[in-house]
């Protein structure tokens, strides 16, 4: 399995999925700082990779505090759940797991209500420790289930269309779109995936193109605008995508230009799928208009490898995620099994089959 991130002893370990597939460097991050700005820059991405990054990122800054009373961890704690949180807007895993650190916090400081300072400094650093450990240990495991069940999906030689990286090293274990690609691999079916390169970040020609070739998955590279000719000349059987956030309703956001792909499979009868974890699920929100798109920087539109491809001075723009409104969508794959429309009743059925 590639190793995208990992807790060690020296610090939390990542990938640096920027130099992909040049370069394969592992950076280690001693303290929370350092892995709220590999989450910005994208050293670490992917939207459940994010969510691990961000509770190793929180348990790092736990581990290395030195408060001296309960009053003073405490602001400590806000400060660094706050900085993690910042770091990147519309994936919702990266809050779903700062929030799933501030729970095993309250729940730490509960059982070591009464210790003196040093004690429950301790109490509380173990426990968010292995909190953080949970949250990696069950993306793997989330990841294998979905793939069990999106994998049933998948006719046998199937050719796979994927935006985007939803595979390892967005997550961290077997990916989400990817994952269901490997277990129809590891169920014997014979699939091939087009891979869109997925301007600006190229996270299909950089990372998708190099972890499937890594694994032996033949993937043949597309630039974006060549999807909708293969899929008219019916040499796409199906499209399986990742997300960030999936709202009550199953509107998907998910990485920029995955709206046009989920038209032009529309168009042309190809099935589109969602393969996300429940903790990409936000049913706090009824549509994907409350979703907030993040905006990077115009460079990496204006700029490929640092060479200028835009005139100087001409404006650009870069959302870095959009909307697929639900009914484009015809199924989504989580490891609680596959939601399909009314996604208003099928998603919070198995949201609470999570918690049961
Ligand atoms: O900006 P990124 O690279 O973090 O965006 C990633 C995506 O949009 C993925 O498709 C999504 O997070 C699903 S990853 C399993």
């Amino acid at each position: 399995m590639i190793r995208t991130i990992e807790w060690t002893d020296a610090g939390v370990v990542m990938l640096d999925q920027k130099l992909l597939p040049a370069q394969e460097t592992y950076r280690t991050y001693t303290d929370y700082t350092g892995v709220a700005e590999a989450i910005r820059s994208m050293v670490v991405r992917g939207a459940p990779a994010i969510g691990v990054a961000a509770a190793m990122g929180v348990a790092l800054g736990v581990k290395a505090s030195l408060a001296r009373s309960a009053g003073e961890l405490d602001r400590e704690f806000a400060t660094v759940c706050d900085h993690i949180a910042g770091t990147r807007p519309t994936a919702v895993n990266l809050f779903w797991a700062v929030d799933r650190m501030k729970a095993a916090y309250a729940r730490a400081k509960v059982e070591a209500q009464g210790a003196a300072a040093g004690d429950l400094l301790a109490s509380v650093r173990d426990a968010l420790v292995k909190e953080a450990l949970a949250v990696h240990r069950e993306d793997v495991a989330a990841n294998r289930a979905l793939g069990r069940f999106g994998q049933e999906l998948i006719p046998d030689g199937a050719r796979i269309l994927t935006h985007c990286n939803a595979g390892a090293l967005a997550t961290a274990g077997h990916g989400t779109a990817l994952g269901v690609v490997r277990a129809a691999v590891e169920a014997g079916k014979k699939v091939s995936v087009f891979a869109d390169e997925t301007r600006p970040f190229l996270q299909g020609a950089r990372l998708t193109a190099w972890e499937l070739a890594h694994d032996g998955i033949p993937v043949t590279v597309i630039t974006d605008n060549m999807a909708g000719h293969f899929m008219h000349k019916g040499e796409i059987d199906c499209v399986i995508v990742g997300a960030d956030r999936i709202a009550r309703n199953g509107d998907v956001a998910n990485k920029i230009g995955t709206y046009g792909v989920a038209v032009l499979a529309k168009e042309n009868g190809v099935p589109f799928y969602v393969a996300a974890p429940v903790s990409t699920l936000d049913l706090s929100i009824p549509d994907g208009g409350r979703i907030k798109i993040e905006e990077r920087d115009p460079d990496e539109v204006r700029r490929i490898q640092g060479v200028a491809i835009t005139p100087e001075g001409v404006p650009v723009k870069n959302p870095s995620f959009d909307v697929t409104p639900a009914r484009y969508v015809g199924a989504i794959i989580t490891e609680r099994g596959v939601a399909r429309p009314d996604y208003a009743e099928s998603l919070p059925a198995l949201q609470s089959a999570s918690q049961s």
